[in-house]
């Protein structure tokens, strides 16, 4: 007989074979009930006692592995309206006794991650998660973009200094990549328009709801772009990738309690504001923010609250900025722009045009301390065909936390790691 997964047992009429776990278990005298789970949902199996594995099924603990044969029949007391009225039980594992019960706190389930992914919740999330990344892959593939990749170990930093995990590369010092970017800037001469999901890394200490120190981000970087094009872009594809997860996942996305309606609420264009008039904007709501100080976590949220959708914060002082962004004409901002996400994830795109004179990015690196002789290949970019370019990093944790309502990024990755998290 051949294997059929829950999601198809629950819809046919007649006699199957379920491979899974036992996610939940009731025993009586007369009756076992097994809520038997993989990966596509649980169905609710019972076992009679005089069936000759009455003894196996009362035997078995949460999370054993199991294979049962069974009749399907509907029953609107079962958990998902169906119930495999059992025939044979076959027993892959009887598992130990199970270290993960209701209400445990959030240390125990990140120290035991390896399990807890087993979870519903997780399970609905770890799928938003890879509709998202398909869907921003399918939107790449349909507007001409090129995948690609830099390497993760590289000799200097890409964004903040202080960021870099450091590491002794064979006698010399190398750098865990903070983004792939300068490499992607490369690769356009090849490629044209180009994106990369790549892993990054940065030396965060802060212990907030949006930092990890590796995660996921996906960059795109395009030739013959300006900001006002790289705008377009990012929120044609943002609006596609919402749309695609609200019709392939409204099932997980409710599970979790978010609306799929809200997500296809989510429109083109997005509002757009200078950091200048977002300045304005906090001081009138009350915030103490000076022009020129950074926009941090708490006046992300003042700026946020009430917007149901995102906001472009375009045209931030060169002082608080990359070596690479382009000034702009006044010669006090950068083309630069960060996306903020509604409802406090704060900033989950970050990216501008790239400046092309050499000048400008020397000048810049020595300002930083920095030494312009060991970014010689970078500069090269700029001596050889060098055009107008913009491009663009998107942290997928952020955006997926941002879409599933979760309380903190770690939720939103299988393996998180941040300050003091090293394990699972
Ligand atoms: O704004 P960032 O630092 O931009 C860059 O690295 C550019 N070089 C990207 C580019 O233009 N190609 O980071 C981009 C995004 C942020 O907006 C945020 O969503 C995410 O990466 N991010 C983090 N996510 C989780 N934990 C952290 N510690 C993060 N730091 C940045």
């Amino acid at each position: 007989m051949k294997r059929v997964f829950v999601s198809e047992a629950l819809k046919k009429n007649g006699s199957v074979l379920l491979k899974g776990w036992v996610y939940r278990i009731r025993k009586s005298k007369n009756l076992v009930f097994i809520i038997l789970r993989d990966s596509t949902g649980i169905i609710q199996c019972t076992v009679k006692n005089d069936n000759p594995y009455f003894n196996v099924a009362n035997a078995l603990t949460i999370e054993s592995s199991i294979e049962v044969i069974g009749k399907t029949k509907t029953d609107a007391r079962a958990v998902t309206g169906v119930e495999v009225v059992v025939n044979k039980v076959h027993v892959f594992q009887n598992a130990e006794k199970y270290p993960i019960t209701k209400d445990k706190s959030t240390e125990h389930l990140m120290d035991y991650r390896h399990l807890w992914l087993r979870s519903q919740k997780m399970i609905a999330i770890l799928k938003i998660r890879e509709q998202v990344l398909k869907s921003f892959r399918d939107w790449y593939f349909k507007n001409d973009y090129h995948e690609t990749n830099g390497p993760m170990f590289v000799g200097t930093k890409g964004e903040e200094g202080g960021e870099l995990f450091e590491l002794d590369y064979f006698g010399q010092p190398g750098y865990l990549t903070q983004t792939s970017q300068m490499h992607l800037e490369a690769l356009i001469f090849a490629l044209g328009k180009v994106f990369t999901i790549s892993p990054t890394f940065r030396a965060e200490k802060s212990r907030t709801r949006k930092h990890l120190t590796e995660f996921l981000m996906m960059e795109g970087e395009m030739p013959f772009y300006n900001l006002s094009m790289a705008l377009k872009d990012l929120e044609n594809m943002i609006v596609f990738v919402c749309r695609e997860v609200a019709k392939n996942c409204d099932k997980e996305l409710l599970s979790i309690g978010q609306d799929p309606k809200y997500l296809l609420s989510i429109k083109a264009p997005f509002e757009k504001k200078t950091y200048e008039t977002c300045i304005d904007e906090l001081r009138k709501k009350g915030s103490k923010i000076k022009y020129g100080e950074d926009i941090k976590t708490e006046d992300e949220q003042l700026l946020m609250k009430g917007r149901k959708s995102f906001l472009f914060i375009t045209h931030w002082p060169r002082e608080l900025k990359a070596f690479y962004m382009k000034v702009s004409d006044n010669a006090k901002t950068v083309e630069c722009y960060d996306l903020q996400a509604p409802s406090g994830f704060g900033e989950i795109v970050g990216g501008s045009e790239r400046e092309t004179d050499i000048k400008e990015i020397v000048a810049n690196l020595e300002r930083e301390g920095d030494d312009p002789k060991r970014y010689e290949w970078y500069l090269d970019l700029r001596r050889y065909g060098s055009v107008p370019h913009a491009g663009y990093g998107l942290g997928v944790a952020r955006f997926v936390a941002w879409l599933t309502n979760a309380e903190h990024v770690r939720d939103a990755v299988p393996f998180p790691r941040f300050i003091n998290r090293l394990k699972p």
